[in-house]
């Protein structure tokens, strides 16, 4: 991954089973690419057992950890990284909170989930997890650097 301006920052998110079994993966990342932030790594992963334990390793010991695992590996996943400005807590802002019904309209969850941890999308919560999840599910050269036109119209003041 190349370094760029510092104020930039990359985050990792991934469409959980959930979000691509239902078709929401293209208006879930349409929501990230209009606020304007920059699509710089894509993939869809059916995730092992031992990716979905490593990526929720912090959670180790809860009582939901299981159900986390057996969620994240139930259908394919689609994972991205993300950048921009303050990308990170931009993003978390966008998802909403982790349980729908606190979720505020107009975020993600808010709009688009109901019930329970069927929540549609994880997102990086800090730099440093962001960088560790990025390093997990992407192999650097899978993280591109390019410009976008459009970029002069939604970075530059
Ligand atoms: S905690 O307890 O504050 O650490 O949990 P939280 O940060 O809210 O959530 C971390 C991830 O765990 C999921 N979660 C659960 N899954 C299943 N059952 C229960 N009860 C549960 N509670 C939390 C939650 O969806 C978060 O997943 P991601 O994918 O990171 O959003």
């Amino acid at each position: 991954m190349t370094t760029a301006e510092p104020h930039r920052e990359y985050t990792l998110i991934l469409v959980k089973p959930d979000g691509v079994q239902r078709a929401l993966v293209g208006a879930l990342l349409g929501r990230f690419e209009r606020r304007g932030l920059k699509i710089v790594g894509l993939k869809m992963v059916a995730v092992a057992r031992a990716l979905a334990e490593r990526h929720y390793a912090e959670h180790q010991g809860k009582f939901f950890f299981d159900d986390l695992v057996d969620h994240l590996t139930a259908a394919p996943v689609v994972a991205a990284v993300l950048e921009g400005p303050e990308a990170i807590r931009i993003v978390r802002s966008m998802v909403g909170s982790t349980r729908p019904w606190e979720a505020a309209p107009g975020t993600i969850r808010g709009d688009l989930a109901l019930h329970g941890l069927r929540n549609l999308i994880h997102a990086s919560d800090a730099p440093e997890t962001a960088a560790a999840e990025i390093a997990l599910w992407f192999d650097p050269a899978e993280v591109y650097a390019y410009t976008r036109e459009l970029d002069r119209w939604v970075l530059e003041d």
